[in-house]
């Protein structure tokens, strides 16, 4: 028995190794979601034990019945949220999933430590033997508890900012020593609890370590600006799955070791990724409180040039004349539901025989993938979306860039201005196409609080208004002409 089931975990390993995979293609992202899925009820379905006896030798229990319900009352809550959720809201679903997961994974810890009996006890389950020493177990569930309640009020934090409750970055003099002293006093507890897990003072320094713990994630999410919560939410996602690992040796369930590790090295490779396409470290994320006055904003610098406005008819002229378009989107796209007209204006410039593709920027919007999953939901070929590296050498030769609610990722000052907070971070280059249309309401600042010098040069043209009711206009003129 306990070789078939491992065999079975290493199958259930290769699910979940091949979903992650697949979900890097928006091809094949689906079906990444089911494959992994599927190897996710296998495990269950293969895992499910108590006091040692398998459902499948004992029957059925009033456990099970307990897992049934939470199963379904999950299933409708996660089946709700998904199909109402916005589009423009999925970060906060994210966060709050991944809060509550974190927030799961605490209190498995938290209640095998307090039982303070031996997981491989508990778990009865004939699986290879992953840890060996009481003080390596005690370890494992401190680490999960500590890692998983900072992760779940963390997450709750960056919903609430998300969701602009309080956007701007909560700091004072001195508060990151304050959070590293907090984070020593968190430290020194599990140290001495490692060692002492069966001693009967444990459980009130274990309570003491598990509120620092949930006080230490609101401490670390507050000072940080609202729209850096996607990598926050990676971050923290990272640390669920870390925490879910940990829980994992402490209950001998390697399917949950496996699962764990794959989802905190993803969410740890992502942040890093969105950190890379941002030309910020992680430390400038998480201490650097951007977004705050004083930060961002005063930096900018006044661009030299002029601002051109023009009409959506002359635009379609521009078009009509144009042998490659290449288009642009970003947050201002998302924000508008512009996707369905972006579509329909492609598809219309492609009847007549010009060549359109997408320009896609890594951190374009506030998601990864943000651009990628708007441009597939309204039907977007995959093959015209081409990513920023292999896009920019050839922009020199783009007849006209639509530029769509997308800001900083087009910004020259990034590359021009040593003084920009963007500096260094990699953009598209719509500015070196030969006419340049911008879409969005007003002369407003991104993300990022920043001047566009982009707005002012002499190839660049700025329709003003909401995206899709540019890009309606536009379509209507295209097709007029
Ligand atoms: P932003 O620089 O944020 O600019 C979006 C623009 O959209 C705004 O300037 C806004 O101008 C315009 N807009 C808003 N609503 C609109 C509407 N209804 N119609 C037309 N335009 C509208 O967006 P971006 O270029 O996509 O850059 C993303 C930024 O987010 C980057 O700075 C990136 O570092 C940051 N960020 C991204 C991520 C990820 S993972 N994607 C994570 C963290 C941070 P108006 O108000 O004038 O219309």
């Amino acid at each position: 028995m306990s070789s078939t089931i491992a065999f079975i975990i290493i199958g259930v390993s290769v699910l979940f190794i091949l979903g992650i995979k697949f979900l890097s293609s928006p091809k094949t992202a689906r079906i990444g979601n089911l494959v992994a899925a599927a190897g996710m009820i296998i495990a269950l379905c293969v895992l499910l034990k108590t006091d040692g006896t398998s459902v499948w030798s004992h029957g059925w229990n009033f456990n099970y019945t307990l897992i049934v319900i939470g199963t379904i009352i999950g299933l409708i809550i996660g089946a709700i949220g998904a199909y109402s959720v916005k589009m423009t809201s999925m970060p906060q679903m994210v966060a709050l999933f991944n809060g509550l997961g974190g927030g799961a994974a605490a209190l498995v810890a938290s209640l095998e430590f307090i039982k303070g009996a031996h997981p491989q006890e508990l778990a009865g389950i004939d699986l290879p033997v992953v840890h060996q020493s009481t003080a390596f177990i005690a370890g494992s569930m401190l680490f999960a508890t500590l890692i998983g309640s900072l992760s779940f009020s963390g997450s709750i934090i960056a919903y609430l900012k998300l969701e602009g409750k309080f956007e701007k970055p909560h700091t004072f003099p001195g508060q990151n020593i304050l959070n590293g002293l907090i984070l020593l006093v968190i430290l020194g507890l599990c140290g001495l609890l490692t060692f002492n897990a069966t001693n009967g003072n444990a459980t009130m320094a274990f309570i003491v370590m598990f509120v620092l713990a949930l006080f230490f994630g609101v401490a670390m999410v507050l000072p940080i600006g609202g729209a850096d919560m996607p990598v926050v939410i990676s971050l923290l996602n990272s640390f669920t799955g870390l925490a879910v690992a940990a829980d994992g040796f402490a209950i001998n369930n390697l399917a949950m070791v496996v699962a764990g590790t794959l989802v905190g090295s993803s969410g740890t490779l992502l942040t890093l990724l969105m950190c890379k396409a941002m030309n910020r470290p992680v430390s400038n994320v998480l201490f650097g409180a951007f977004g705050s006055s004083g930060s961002a904003a005063a930096a900018a610098g006044g661009p030299a040039g002029t601002v051109k406005p023009i009409q959506a008819d002359e635009v379609a002229m521009l078009l009509a004349y144009a042998q490659r378009v290449v288009v642009v989107p970003g947050y201002g796209m998302a924000v508008a539901q512009a996707q369905h007209s972006v579509r329909e204006l492609t598809e219309e410039l492609g009847k007549r025989g010009v060549e359109v593709q997408f320009a896609i920027h890594p951190v374009a919007g506030r998601m990864p993938g943000h651009m990628n999953v708007l441009l597939a939901e309204a039907n977007v070929p995959y093959d015209q979306l081409i990513e920023m590296e292999q896009i920019n050498p050839s922009m020199d030769r783009v007849d006209v860039c639509l530029v769509i609610g997308a800001n900083d990722v087009v910004n020259p000052a990034a590359r021009e201005d040593k003084s920009s907070p963007i500096y260094g971070m990699p953009i598209i280059d719509a500015d070196h196409c030969k006419t340049c249309i911008v879409m969005k309401r007003s002369m407003a600042a991104g993300f990022a609080g920043i001047e566009n010098h982009l707005f002012y040069k002499d190839n660049t043209r700025m329709l003003f208004g909401d995206a899709k009711a540019s890009l309606n206009a536009l379509v209507a003129a295209v097709k007029a002409s």
